[in-house]
């Protein structure tokens, strides 16, 4: 099957060209203009932009998380992501207490095979042995390079420094990269307790006990612990103008030292969390939102490559029926917010806005991530060889964010009523149509593991 796509302007991370894409079975086969071939179908781009499906490495598709469950599965996370122009994910596999990665890992395989897109995994490690060790090993050799360890949540996620460290020296020796959840635990529950204790049980405290200074902590240690093992890490889900400081000095003295943040950081504060009765805990996720002022120092962030990516930590639980277990007590509201659907084009209205250029958007959203997570023989970009994954994206097209409208399942949006610039109106992963003009033509299921390869950061 060969499909031209015609008149339309390729946008990729280095340049944006009046050009056709001719698609041969699963991979782009030619980039150009007046191309002498007869193609099955031909799909009119004109007055639109050519990009690629865009990549979105943290996602929790059916994640167990505070008594609760993520409300998207592998099946509605991955339709909705596909609406909004995301063809790749890489999900987090969780290790539970007591198991081997491979049993929590070989949980995540059979989860992910409801998916209607192409997927991936780092594994979460919950804790650090001689067994563990060696297995980071076998998952690297799998396609699983990269581990995700939490310096927060004592007694439910929370490593200490040496087996960070220690992980962090096998990560090095594997070519695996370790992903850190950086917010320091310890003085972080004691400020919950306290606060609890004085009767602040309202969402937005939340955020007051999650200081930004013990997220620049948690940078700064991971960098130093990272120097020592001579180790590359990145931070995920960055939030703060903290956090992004300890970046920028640690990349200033040469290491190898990488971060993301989310539109949630980008977008939303702590005003959203102080809301009216229990609205705030729509806005729950760690680390929280912090004060509008450091919105623009991490919109400087990603001008300036300190910040490398921006993914969503997708992480969805209802506002009825799962952020209320936490209507008495801050502590106990699920952690997390949906966006899977929305970053692509929340990420545009920072070029409408100004912020960013079209090239570094598509750097950001697609090329960047698949880059540094070993995804970049096939996806991120729009070149001959690799997997046909495009988005025909209108960005004339006005439209707002809506709950009502949205395909991810869960009950309400961070974003209601938001005004935005853009659609990803047709949207196809290795050649097949998964969603045009607003239909789902993708069968659940269809989506392949990707073996991601070693990292080249
Ligand atoms: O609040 C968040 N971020 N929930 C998802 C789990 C995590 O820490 O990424
Ligand atoms: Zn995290
Ligand atoms: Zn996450």
């Amino acid at each position: 099957m060969r499909t031209l796509i015609q008149g339309g302007t390729v946008v990729t991370a280095t340049e944006t060209v009046a050009a056709d894409v001719l698609v041969d079975g699963e991979k782009v086969a030619a980039i150009g203009t007046g191309m002498s071939v007869e193609p099955d179908r031909t799909i009119d781009a004109t007055g639109r932009y050519v990009m690629p499906g865009a990549v979105d490495v943290h996602t929790h598709m059916d994640l167990p998380f505070g008594g609760s469950f993520c409300s998207d599965d592998f099946a509605t996370g991955s339709r909705a992501a596909a609406f909004g122009g995301t063809t790749t994910i890489v999900d987090f596999a969780l290790q539970d207490y007591g198991e081997s990665l491979r049993t929590g890992l070989d949980r995540w395989h059979e989860k992910a095979q409801k998916s209607s897109i192409d997927y991936g995994f780092h594994m979460i490690v919950r804790e650090v042995n001689d067994q563990v060790l060696q297995e980071m090993d076998t998952l690297v050799g799998e396609g699983v390079t990269s581990f995700k360890l939490f310096m927060a949540y004592p007694g439910v996620f929370m490593l200490d420094d040496g087996a960070i460290f220690q992980a962090m020296q096998r990560a090095a020796d594997s070519g695996a990269l370790i992903m850190m959840h950086a917010e320091n635990g310890g003085p972080i529950d004691v400020l919950i307790r306290q606060y609890l204790g004085q009767g602040r049980t309202d969402p937005v405290n939340h955020s007051l006990t999650r200081p930004p200074v013990m997220e620049g902590e948690a940078v700064h240690r991971v960098f130093k612990m990272a120097e020592l093992a001579r180790a590359p890490a990145y931070i995920v889900h960055l939030s703060s103008r903290d956090a992004l400081n300890e970046v920028r000095e640690a990349r200033d003295r040469g290491v190898a030292a990488y971060a993301e943040t989310c539109p949630q950081y980008l977008y939303l504060s702590i005003d959203d969390m102080a809301r009216p009765g229990f609205e705030g805990a729509k806005f729950v996720c760690s680390p929280p939102l912090r004060t509008v002022d450091h919105q623009e120092e991490l919109w400087k962030g990603l001008v300036a490559d300190d910040l490398q990516v921006v993914s969503t930590d997708h992480a969805p639980f209802n506002f009825k029926g799962q952020k209320d277990l936490g209507k008495d007590d801050f502590s106990k509201i699920p952690n997390g917010l949906p966006s899977v659907e929305d970053r692509f084009t929340l990420l545009y209205q920072g070029v409408v806005d100004g912020m960013i250029g079209l090239n570094r958007f598509v750097e950001i959203v697609a090329t960047a991530p698949a880059k540094m997570f070993g995804l970049s023989a096939r996806k991120g970009t729009i070149a001959p060889g690799f997997d046909a994954d495009i988005v025909i994206f209108d960005p004339n097209h006005e439209r707002t964010i809506s709950a009502e409208t949205h395909h991810m399942n869960v009950d309400y949006s961070c974003y209601e009523g938001r005004r935005v610039k853009g659609l990803p109106q047709i949207v196809l992963q290795r050649g097949n149509v998964l969603v045009e003009n607003g239909e789902f033509f993708a069968k659940e299921g269809q989506g392949s593991f990707l073996p991601r390869s070693r990292i080249s950061t």
